[in-house]
């Protein structure tokens, strides 16, 4: 199904849920958003431990590991068999069901305690909110690998970057990171996935299944995601020649980070026999890790590049090298301090792993090798694009253009402005802005909307056709709605998490401008760093301007709502002041979005009404001499409840 039908549905659905309360199934996958924000993680024990792995690095260490279960079960080692299973690089959960119902979720944490994570995990759309009827009614508990796939990993921290936010060593902190969120939303907008490998249930209880072949099928048929590329294997021969394909074909073609292969025992009651070394490795599952992916080549320069934000990135420009069948030829190299602390010289033979498999990084030069010839490295005093002297700011790491007009920053500004998770303009590829910058067609993103047919034909490489549609493309982004502009200006520290959360909020551009930086941190979700980002940016010259050209031109500065019209209070701007009785500020806050209003910082003739709680002050005063509508939270939740058609 695709997204759109998807949210006509669950629009629906919502609807129905709202009118029909008594209705809503324990399993609504509406109840996989909107939860509170925690204020922290609760610990969880976990029924019995979540045990590690030991490792076997060559076919060698696999068969010692056989022959010490043969020392022990002898024959029964070869009558159970094995399977062979993918070793997911992720985080792991043990999710507990009831009644066949998603009940409880927790992480590892230490093997013994790990934390509740229930709410986060209903966001994950691979979690069944409830099992399929073959499954056990019971108390059972589903253990996994939460994982975040490598496509949008990339493009999460691609828009990371742009937005000057810190981005995500691989793919497994990825995924912890957005399990471990106080905020269920900002894990929601995450694209984490969940495989299932291992049941638990209650002691005393008995598995309704004998090998873990059957068990990994149950899986299946419940309704529970379960890895690819799984196999059933006789002899540990067969198991050989998995891993080896796993390592040097099937390993490329996955869209998610392995570490290895699992190998277990297929009998239950073989395991069970076999029983846990040391309380923390099964004896019946053995790790089977590849080879590190690490190369030693010469690092052959250190360049750097500017970013939108004026950041100036050094990277490693390398020899190529092979590594994990991918060829490498630069490195990422984060900023100033980090060569300095690694002695990296220009030169020098490096030792260069892929992170995640993802981004080469360069783990250490080798000293043993060097010649004397190898050359320290500074970073240049001036920006490599338009000769402005560069600034560090104190404490940060990164070193910065200051000038907002340098021509390189200008076209990674235009890039990301243009990109698809920004104003989504199709066809302008970058060396096609890279060329109208060069002809000085455009310099900013107000320019795009003046560009005519007639000058992009005068360039190389436009023809008629693919010149209207350019045209056209451009044209229709100016209704893009308010978040997506928000990201594509390139404010620091707004992403698109912080875009969404900023329009949905304000509803306009002019109302955010309005906004002081007390009103913007009343947004759920949004810190300090990121409203002085956006104060700072409606404030500056440069910015107001760009604002000017993009209203002059007819962009669209509005967020549709999300929330079905006809909400108690749909259109309405309201303001919280005081303590109210029993709603803490943020439930008050989401109860009125979720029916249609818009909760703001400042009392305006424009307030609809004020809910004022204990101890309210000067909003107080100044909704009175406005002749703004006043009620109190009693009020507030009858209105709430009350049908739509009969709201104020
Ligand atoms: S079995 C009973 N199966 O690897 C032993 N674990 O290094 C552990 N993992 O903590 C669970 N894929 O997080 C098992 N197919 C798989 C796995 C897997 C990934 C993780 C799991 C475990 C870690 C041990």
């Amino acid at each position: 199904m695709s997204d759109a039908d998807y949210d006509k549905l669950f629009r629906e659905l919502q609807e129905l849920e709202k009118n029909f309360p008594e209705c809503q199934s324990p399993d609504s996958p509406t109840l996989r958003i909107g939860a509170e924000v925690q204020s922290q993680l609760a610990k969880h024990e976990h029924l019995r431990p979540m045990l590690s792995l030991g490792n076997a690095f060559d076919d060698e260490e696999l068969r010692a590991w056989e022959e010490r279960l043969v020392r022990i079960a002898g024959d029964d080692v070869a009558k159970s068999g094995y399977t062979a299973e993918l070793k997911i690089d992720g985080t792991a959960v043990a999710l507990t069901y009831e009644n066949q119902l998603f009940v409880m979720g927790a992480t590892r944490g230490n093997g013994s305690i790990g934390e509740e994570v229930t709410v986060n995990l209903r966001t994950v759309r691979d979690v069944p909110l409830r099992l399929h009827e073959s499954a056990p009614t019971g108390r059972i508990e589903i253990r996994g690998e939460i994982y975040f796939p490598f496509d949008r990993f990339e493009e999460m921290n691609e828009a990371r970057a742009r937005a000057g936010d810190p981005v995500f060593a691989n793919p497994r902190n990825a995924a912890a990171g957005s399990l471990r969120m106080l905020d269920p939303a900002v894990t929601a907008s995450r694209p984490l996935r969940f495989f299932g490998y291992s049941v638990a249930v209650p002691d005393g209880e008995e598995l309704p299944f004998d090998t873990q072949t059957e068990l990994l099928d149950a899986l299946d048929q419940w309704g529970v995601p379960v890895a690819p590329h799984r196999k059933r294997a006789k002899t540990l021969a067969e198991v050989e020649k998995w891993a080896d394909d796993l390592e040097h074909k099937i390993r490329s073609e996955l869209n998610f980070a392995i570490d290895g292969g699992v190998v277990k025992v297929d009998s239950l009651h073989l395991q069970e026999e076999l029983g846990v070394v040391g309380g923390r490795e099964p004896r019946w599952a053995i790790a089977r890790k590849f080879a590190p992916d690490i190369a030693e080549t010469r690092l052959l320069d250190i360049q750097v590049n500017v970013g939108r934000t004026g950041a100036i990135n050094p990277f490693a420009v390398l020899e190529p090298v092979e590594i994990g069948g991918v060829i490498v030829k630069l490195a990422t190299l984060h900023n100033e301090d980090l060569i300095v602390a690694k002695d990296l010289r220009v030169g020098d033979w490096v030792q260069v792993k892929r992170a995640g498999e993802v981004i080469p990084q360069i783990i250490a030069p080798i000293p043993e090798k060097r010649t004397g010839a190898e050359k320290p490295w500074r970073m240049p005093k001036k920006c490599p694009v338009c000769g402005t002297p560069l600034t560090r700011e104190e404490d940060e790491a990164a070193i910065y253009c200051p000038n907002i007009i340098c021509p390189g920053r200008q076209l990674e500004g235009l890039v990301h402005f243009t990109s698809r998770g920004a104003m989504d303009i199709r066809g302008l590829s970058y060396a096609r802005i890279e060329q109208l910058v060069q002809e000085g067609l455009v310099k900013d993103p107000g320019d795009l909307y003046s560009l005519t047919h007639e000058q992009l034909l005068e360039l190389e490489g436009y023809a008629d056709k693919g010149t209207d549609a350019l045209i056209t493309a451009i044209q229709a982004s100016k209704s893009q709605p308010l978040n997506r502009l928000l990201n594509a200006l390139g404010i620091r520290h707004v992403g698109a998490i912080a875009a969404q959360l900023l329009a949905q909020h304000f509803g306009t551009l002019d109302a955010l401008m309005a906004a002081s930086a007390d009103d913007i941190l009343n947004v759920r979700g949004i810190g300090a760093t990121i409203a002085n980002g956006v104060v700072a940016y409606f404030s500056d010259p440069g910015g107001q301007k760009l604002i000017d050209k993009l209203r002059r031109a007819g962009l669209d500065f509005k967020e549709p709502r999300a929330v079905a019209a006809g909400g108690a209070f749909s259109g309405k701007t309201i303001v919280i002041t005081g303590t109210l009785p029993t709603l803490s500020r943020t439930k008050a806050t989401s109860m009125i979005e979720a029916a249609g209003g818009r909760v703001t910082g400042s009392v305006s003739k424009s307030t609809d009404f004020l809910v004022a709680g204990e101890e309210a002050g000067s909003k107080l005063e100044k909704a009175k001499s406005l002749g703004v509508a006043i009620i109190d939270e009693a009020e507030l939740l009858r209105r709430i409840n009350r049908p739509a058609t009969s709201s104020t």
